[in-house]
């Protein structure tokens, strides 16, 4: 087994980035909630260092989460991230208290003393940026400690006790604005804990290609093709482990992307040599979604038209024992609440829940472990064109939801003639790469406007970019105007139905990426 990690999460917004800074580094991670890790649950995971995240609550409150107490008695080395730091001192004798000064944002530290964490980054003497956010700040610390960095407002900013390879800091190592966070992370992984970095994505296929043909052993696999990264690293990856054991379903629901649905085909039937059933269900989704325009509405109808064709289709092929889904870890991570109370729904996604219980299927889930960019780069690993790999997410529900309003054939041709112009102006302009996803939205809004000499009363588009790291928050790409008046252009000469383009300048939050 490689080296691992444990993050203990306490709530905080960056903790993600610690598992992704630690697998950078080569060394495997995951993420356990603090009230759900216990010292056999520690022992079970058998890692070489834990790391203690930051969190939302105060440790000067009463009845706020603590690592169980054992931990720091089983001989591992510990790094605490600001609330991480606080309970740590809080627990091992030491004092925090709320403070008048609340820190947020660029802090600069003060490095006082050498440790390891430091080591070959920071000297002592220099002023190095950090990236703080607390109230709360240590006040005495714990015996054996010393302090080793310190900033205005956080005098014990970094601490270490080198003998129990005890270590903590004030400041969040693992975002970007802390520059040197990652090698901080590292020193910790790689020098404290002794991980030897051997965690790669060849290592990781081979592993996942083992576990899939020990799950399985003679089983006969079912996997639904969507077009997208997730679904298609799966189809490969199972196909190498299992062969023709695996039988991939593609429901055409005749609302993708201008010649996708040809595309995904002819990779992974001509390419690949991937036994695929093609099913061309766009009448009957269309018959469906026929006068409705409620999004809710319009994402029932797809999903649960969808669970009804695949399983026609997964019982014409005599069935399958497996279901294989492209699972990423950010839906798989318990994040802890401090809130209490299930979330709003907000879109009900589209999956294809409630299959396996019907069907009486068991699960196979090789990309559970993984981020959305660790999929891409095992879909690398496995051959996949880079073109491919790095395609812009895609919704299951489809153009659909790109239609607000009532849905016609003839709108889906207007939506895909245009969204394929201006994705075809992102390439050439060399952006597609910088954009976590661009796509056009046709209104059910139509405008007056004069072509030659002309009047025309045709529909409103919408463009929208979006910079994301993973489709949680996201920013309006920031285009060039002469960038959006060639498209403009382009798509008002070129798609006869559309006379105006408009540019959605809006983030998530408020706004969600999709419309609906
Ligand atoms: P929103 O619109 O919620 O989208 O900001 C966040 C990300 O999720 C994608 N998305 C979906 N993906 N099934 C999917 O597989 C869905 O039903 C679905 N709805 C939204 C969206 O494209 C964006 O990347």
């Amino acid at each position: 087994m490689t080296d691992r990690i444990l993050i203990i999460d306490f709530g905080s917004q960056v903790t993600q980035l610690i598992a992704r800074r630690v697998r950078e580094s080569g060394v495997y991670s995951e993420i356990h909630p603090f009230n759900k890790v216990t010292k056999k649950s520690i022992l079970d995971y058998d890692p070489k260092g834990i790391i203690l995240s930051g969190g939302p609550a105060s440790v000067t409150d009463i009845d706020t989460p603590r690592a169980p107490d054992e931990l720091f008695d089983m001989d591992l080395p510990v790094f605490g991230i600001c609330y991480g730091q606080q309970t740590m001192v809080e627990q091992l004798g030491g004092k925090v208290a709320g403070s008048e000064e609340k820190e947020f944002g660029r802090a600069m530290v003060d490095v006082t003393d050498d440790c390891e964490l430091f080591h070959g980054v920071w000297d002592v003497g220099n002023k190095e940026q950090v990236w703080m956010s607390h109230g709360d700040r240590v006040e005495a610390l714990p015996d054996g400690f010393r302090i080793v960095g310190t900033s205005e407002n956080a005098p014990y900013a970094a601490i270490a006790n080198d003998e129990k390879k005890f270590y903590a800091v004030q400041f969040h190592p693992e975002v970007v604005h802390t520059p040197h966070g990652a090698q901080l992370l590292e020193n910790f992984t790689h020098r404290v804990a002794g991980c030897g970095g051997d965690w790669t994505m060849a290592a990781f296929k081979e592993q996942e290609i083992a576990k899939v043909r020990e799950q399985v052993g003679k089983g006969r696999v079912i996997c639904g093709l969507s077009g997208g990264v997730d679904s298609s690293v799966v189809a490969v990856l199972l196909h190498e482990a299992i062969g023709d054991q695996l039988t991939c379903v593609f429901v055409d629901t005749g609302m993708m992307r201008m010649n996708e649905a040809d595309e995904v085909v002819s990779l992974f039937r001509d390419h690949y040599n991937i036994p695929l059933v093609h099913r061309n269900a766009a009448d009957l989704f269309l018959g469906k979604l026929e006068g409705v325009s409620d999004p809710e509405k319009k994402r029932k109808i797809i999903g649960s038209t969808f669970i009804d064709v695949f399983e026609e289709e997964a019982n014409k092929i005599g069935g399958a024992d497996f279901l294989a889904q492209g699972t990423l870890y950010p839906d798989v991570i318990e994040s802890v609440s401090f809130h209490g109370g299930p979330s709003v729904i907000i879109k009900s996604h589209h999956n294809v829940g409630g299959l396996p219980e019907r069907m009486n299927m068991d699960l196979v889930e090789p990309l559970r472990e993984l981020f959305k960019d660790e999929v891409r780069e095992l879909g690398r690993e496995l051959g996949l064109p880079d073109a491919f790999v790095g395609r812009h997410p895609f919704p299951g529900p489809g153009l659909a939801i790109r239609l607000p309003g009532g849905i016609t054939p003839e709108k889906i041709d207007i939506l895909q003639r245009a969204d394929a112009v201006y994705l075809e102006e992102i390439r050439n302009a060399g952006l597609y790469d910088e954009i976590w996803q661009a796509f056009a939205v046709l209104l059910p809004v139509q405008t007056v406007g004069v072509m030659g000499d002309a009047r025309t009363y045709d529909y409103v588009l919408a463009l929208r970019a979006v910079t994301s790291t993973d489709g949680m928050t996201a920013d309006f790409y920031p285009f060039e105007m002469e960038f959006l008046g060639r498209v403009t252009n382009r798509i008002i000469n070129e798609v006869r139905g559309i006379n105006r383009v408009v540019y959605d300048t809006t983030s998530k939050p408020p706004g969600t990426i999709e419309w609906e």
